[in-house]
């Protein structure tokens, strides 16, 4: 019998152990150290007050925490938008967040945990990328890079205010304008340049036709020396050999005139005919047919 009653004792005093155990186990929780959670009673469907950090805690049993990360966690955008032009434009953005401990409360009551929570904050963001892009013209995408990265930091914070979060470290590290306008672009810089080159080629190319011009005119001046220093050669040529032939008939007349004289060798007209035509025959190569009187004949008479 004291055995019997032995054994029920130890069993119910190993429940009470075992019962002890698992209360205490399900009424302690932990905190990791980039943690915040505020208690939930999953029983009562109570949630706790107050924000609590890093370490175990007791509550009820059966309680547990939501819970939030402490330290910042990252958010990226690979976003389009348009721009003031209505331009598309590519955004890349990276920024980092936190929840402010001392609203979680309100924040958990607003959007359950944390994962209804980063859902918001990233459609609240993508609104603050777009609102910021609407305010810049695609020039000023180009020329004002820092003021919009400021602008879209500012909106963000606007707009992060308002669901109790802080952003830090917000970088805009890729601004893209359509394919078609970054080319419209390229080609107008390149048409500039081609514009600079031709000018910078200007007087290059007019000292070399002004080279050319005065060879040409050179060359023509040249040309015209040559053709008048040949005109006056012949001319002269010309000249002396009508002199030397004018002074050849003059001789000829002259012996012509001795024949005829009295006091030179006193021919007849006829005579002096009849002499010449002997003189042609002399010289003549080829047969010669004239049809001449005879006058020097009378003479021999
Ligand atoms: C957050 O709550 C939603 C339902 O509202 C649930 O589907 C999700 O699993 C919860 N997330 C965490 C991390 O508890
Ligand atoms: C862009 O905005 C700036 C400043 O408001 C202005 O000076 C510039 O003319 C605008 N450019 C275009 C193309 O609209």
């Amino acid at each position: 019998m004291a055995d019997k009653k032995c054994i029920v004792v130890l069993v119910v005093i190993g429940a009470l152990v075992i019962m002890t155990i698992s209360l205490i186990a399900t009424s302690l929780k932990k905190l990791a150290s980039d943690e915040i959670g505020i208690k939930y009673d999953t029983i009562n469907k109570d949630l706790g007050d107050s924000t609590l950090r890093e370490g175990l805690h007791n509550g009820p049993p059966g309680f547990e925490f939501i819970i939030f990360p402490s330290v910042y966690k990252s958010l990226e955008f690979s976003q389009r938008c348009l721009n003031k032009d209505g331009v598309q434009i590519k955004l890349d953005v990276t920024y980092q967040y936190k929840v402010r401990s001392a609203n979680l409360r309100t924040v958990i009551l607003n959007f359950r945990n944390f994962t209804g929570y980063k859902k918001v904050l990233t459609y609240a963001g993508e609104a603050a990328l777009h609102e910021a892009c609407s305010y810049f013209n695609t020039s000023q995408f180009q020329s004002q890079r820092a003021e919009f990265q400021e602008f879209v930091r500012t909106k963000i914070i606007e707009r992060y205010d308002l669901l109790y979060a802080d952003i830090t470290d917000l970088q805009v590290s890729n601004i893209e304008r359509p394919a078609e306008y970054e080319s419209a672009i390229r080609s107008k810089e390149r048409a500039r340049e081609d514009i600079q080159v031709a000018l910078n080629e200007r007087p290059r190319l007019l000292t070399e036709a002004e080279t050319e011009k005065r060879e040409a005119e050179t060359q023509a001046e040249i040309i015209k020396d040559k053709a008048e220093s040949d005109a006056r050669i012949l001319s002269n040529r010309a000249k002396t050999e009508a002199e030397a032939i004018l002074t050849q008939y003059q001789k000829e007349a002259e012996a012509y005139k001795q024949i005829i004289e009295a006091s030179g060798l006193g021919f007849t007209v006829e005579g002096f005919i009849s002499y010449l035509g002997v003189r042609v025959i002399a010289d003549a190569k080829n047969p010669v047919y004239i049809g001449l009187q005879s006058p020097a004949k009378s003479s021999y008479n």
